[in-house]
C-alpha cells in the first residue's frame, strides 16, 4: 500500500478505480438496452435543426451501407482495444480460459452457453480484445453473433459494428463461412432470447436439445465444432420469477416467438444503490473454451477411445453437401456430451460444487 508523507493512497485509488469499472458495465448495459433507440431519436430532432444535413447525409449511407451487418460486418481493431473494456473486465472479472490451439487454417463455430441476460462474457471475450482473444488464439478471427435489430438503429449499428459483432441471419453466418477464407471463428450464443428466460443465479438451463441449426452449419461447411461455457453468467442479474406456464412467461415466449428477442424482467445492483438496479453483480465470469488432450499412443484404437478424445477439443467436422437428419441428431448428440463433459471438467475450478449439472432442455 502506497504511503506517500503519510498518506495512504490506496484507499483513494481504489474506489476510484471500481468507479470506472463500474462505469464501463453500466454504459454497456445502457447501449444494449437503449442506445439503438436513442441514436434514432437524435437523428429525427436533427432533421429540425440547422444540421438537418448530417441526418440526409447518414441515411444515404445507411441504405448503401445495409448489407455490411451480413457480410463480416466492420471490426475496428482500436475500438476492440478500448481501455474501457480492460475496466468492463475487471468489474467482474471476466476471463478466458483457453485448453486447446484453434489452427488457423480451418473455420469454427463457437457454441456459447448459457445466453444470460446480456451476454456480458461472449461480448467482453469474443467482442473487445480485453481478455485477449486475439493473443490466445492466433490467427483467429472472432465474430459475436447477435440479433439483428441491434443492427437496425443508426450509428449504434456502427458502434455495435466495430466490435466485430454480425448479424445472426443464415447468409450473414454463411458469408463468413465461405467468403472469409479460414481462421474465422462464429461466437454463436446458441440457446438465444429463449434461454434468457432461464438465466438466474443458480440456474444451468440450456436450450439446445432441440437447437440443431448450428449443427446444420457445421456439417454444410465443414467448420470445427468449440463448445464453450461461460461460467458464471447467470448469476450477474436476478429475474423475476418467471416459471414455465406463468402468466409472465407466456407473455415473454410471445414476445421471443414474434419478435425473436427476449424481454426477461431483470435486475442487478444499482451505481448508488446497492440492492437494486441496472448494474451487474460483481460475480466473476469465466468462460472456458475447449480443452487439449494429450493422447497416449494406442495400436487399433477402438471407436470409444476415438470418440473420448473428441471431448472438450474442437469437434472436427468433415463437410457434407446435404446432412441427413440422421447425421445432424449424430453430431448434435457428441457436441452435447463434449460440452457437458467441459461442464463437468471445470465447474470446481469455477466456483460451482459437485452436485451442480447441466439442465438441457
Ligand atoms: C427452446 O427454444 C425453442 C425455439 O427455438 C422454443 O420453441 C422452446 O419452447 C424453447 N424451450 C424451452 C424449454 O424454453
Ligand atoms: C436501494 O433501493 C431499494 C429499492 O428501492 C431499497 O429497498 C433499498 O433499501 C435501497 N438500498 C440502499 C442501500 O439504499
Amino acid at each position: 500500500m502506497a504511503r506517500i508523507l503519510g498518506v495512504e493512497f490506496a484507499p483513494i485509488c481504489i474506489p476510484i478505480r471500481r468507479r470506472l469499472q463500474t462505469f464501463a458495465v453500466f454504459q454497456w448495459t445502457l447501449s444494449f438496452l437503449i442506445m439503438g433507440p436513442v441514436c434514432l431519436a437524435l437523428m429525427v430532432c436533427l432533421l429540425f435543426t440547422p444540421f438537418y444535413a448530417i441526418p440526409l447525409f447518414y441515411s444515404v449511407w445507411y441504405v448503401y451501407d445495409w448489407h455490411a451487418t451480413e457480410r463480416g460486418g466492420r471490426r475496428w481493431c482500436w475500438v476492440r482495444n478500448w481501455q474501457i473494456w480492460k475496466y468492463f473486465r475487471d468489474y467482474f472479472p471476466v476471463k478466458l480460459l483457453k485448453t486447446s490451439d484453434l489452427d488457423p487454417t480451418r473455420n469454427y463455430i463457437l457454441g456459447v452457453h448459457p445466453h444470460g441476460i446480456m451476454c456480458d462474457g461472449a461480448f467482453c471475450n469474443f467482442a473487445t480484445e480485453a481478455t485477449g482473444f486475439s493473443k490466445q488464439f492466433p490467427g483467429i478471427t472472432p465474430y459475436l453473433i447477435t440479433i439483428n435489430y441491434q443492427f437496425y438503429f443508426p450509428l449504434h449499428r456502427e458502434y455495435f459494428m466495430s466490435g466485430g459483432t454480425c448479424s445472426c441471419s443464415l447468409s450473414s453466418l454463411k458469408y463468413i463461412l465461405t467468403k472469409k477464407g479460414t481462421g474465422n471463428a462464429l461466437a454463436l450464443i446458441v440457446g438465444g432470447a429463449y434461454e434468457s428466460l432461464e438465466a438466474n443465479p443458480g440456474q444451468l438451463v440450456l436450450n439446445l436439445s432441440r437447437r440443431k441449426g448450428f449443427i446444420r452449419l457445421a456439417l454444410e461447411h465443414g467448420a470445427s465444432l468449440v463448445p464453450v461455457f461461460s461460467f458464471g453468467e447467470n448469476d450477474i442479474f436476478c429475474q423475476a420469477n418467471n416459471p414455465h406456464g406463468s402468466r409472465l412467461r407466456r407473455l415473454q415466449v410471445l414476445v421471443a416467438k414474434y419478435a425473436g428477442f427476449a424481454m426477461p424482467i431483470f435486475y442487478g445492483r444499482g451505481v448508488f444503490n446497492y440492492t437494486f438496479g441496472l448494474v451487474p453483480y460483481r460475480k466473476p465470469i469465466t468462460t472456458v473454451v475447449g480443452r487439449p488432450i494429450d493422447v497416449d499412443k494406442v495400436e487399433n484404437p477402438s471407436t470409444d477411445q476415438i470418440d473420448k478424445l473428441h471431448i472438450g477439443r474442437p469437434i472436427d467436422v468433415d463437410k457434407v453437401e446435404n446432412p441427413s437428419t440422421d447425421q445432424i441428431d449424430k453430431l448434435h448428440s457428441s457436441y452435447i456430451e463434449s460440452l457437458i463433459e467441459l461442464f463437468e471438467e471445470y465447474k470446481i475450478e469455477c466456483g460451482l460444487s459437485d452436485v451442480d449439472h447441466l439442465v438441457i432442455e
